[in-house]
């Protein structure tokens, strides 16, 4: 069967490793990691670590799908295995190779507003320049040229959600993919969880307890049997200052596109 298949041979003490029958695809900053170490809280999911990036760099797809599987972490047959990898949603090529791994795989697709990920977005390229002491320019001079919208600033193009998921649809229909809002999902976890759990045909064990603010941090962290953690320092940086009418040019930016996406998934999000 294609649970077998699906099944490494280096079982350890009954467990297995297994492809991921469900998969975080994106977006980029909109809340991947938050989702996965949620998600992660239930006894039923094995997440694999670290982005594997299989679908959508050649010279780990060109591996094949045991390339794959070894990547994958060891759980009990029983647990549902999955990994994120941001990435996918943007990339062209990637929905008919996932369709073609198993087309029954659930997908999980975590969006916030737009404009606001793109300034998540320019604050992480910005802070790898500054890692590595390389200077990096303002944000204006990515948004802008001859006073007007940059289309081709590459951030820009990953919020055009609507373009991305229609690509994602062509192989899969929408009952397949389930929506996390990532808006919601920094404000207010659990019910966001939830649902992920109800899509995921888990039973419910993720609690309201497992939530708690940390006004240090300024988001929530987790408490899993009484050990307290947060997210990496990366996660929730602050964002630079953008003038409030370039701001409006974004967000005026935005409208069309996303009144397209709420058409697109017959719902609509609360974004600028
Ligand atoms: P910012 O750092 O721009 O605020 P990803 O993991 O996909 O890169 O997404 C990063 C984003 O996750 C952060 O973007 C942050 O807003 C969001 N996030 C959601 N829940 C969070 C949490 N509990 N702790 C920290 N960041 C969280």
């Amino acid at each position: 069967t294609l649970q077998e298949d699906s099944r490494g041979s280096g079982a350890r003490n009954g467990s297995v490793q297994q492809l991921p029958q469900t998969i975080i695809i994106g977006v980029r900053k909109g809340g991947t990691r938050a989702l996965l170490e949620m998600l992660s809280l239930h006894p039923g999911v094995a997440a694999a670590e670290n982005e594997v990036h299989f679908f959508d760099w050649e010279e780990h797809y060109s591996q094949g799908l045991g390339w794959y599987l070894s990547q994958m972490p060891f759980s009990s047959p029983r647990q549902l295995t999955v990994e994120k990898t941001p990435a996918y949603f943007t990339s062209p090529k990637v929905p008919e190779r996932v369709h073609s791994m198993n087309p029954a795989v659930r997908l999980l697709l975590i969006l916030r507003d737009p404009s606001e990920r793109v300034l998540s977005d320019y604050t992480q390229v910005l802070y790898n320049h500054v890692q590595k002491r390389k200077p990096y320019p303002a944000i204006e001079q990515f948004l802008l040229r001859g006073g007007r919208l940059n289309a081709d600033y590459k951030a820009l193009n990953r919020s055009l959600y609507h373009e991305h998921l229609r690509r994602w649809l062509h192989f899969f229909p929408l009952r397949r993919i389930h929506i996390v809002d990532g808006d919601r999902l920094i404000r207010d976890p659990f019910p966001e969880i939830q649902k992920v759990e109800r899509f995921l045909k888990l039973s419910p064990q993720i609690n309201a307890s497992n939530f708690y603010f940390n006004k240090t941090k300024g988001f929530y962290c987790l408490r899993d049997s009484g050990r307290d953690r947060c997210l990496h320092e990366s996660k929730g940086r602050a964002h630079p200052h953008v003038d409030p009418k370039l701001l409006n040019k974004l967000h005026e930016y935005f409208h069309e596109p996303n009144k397209k996406f709420f058409e697109l998934v017959g719902r609509t999000f609360d974004w600028h």
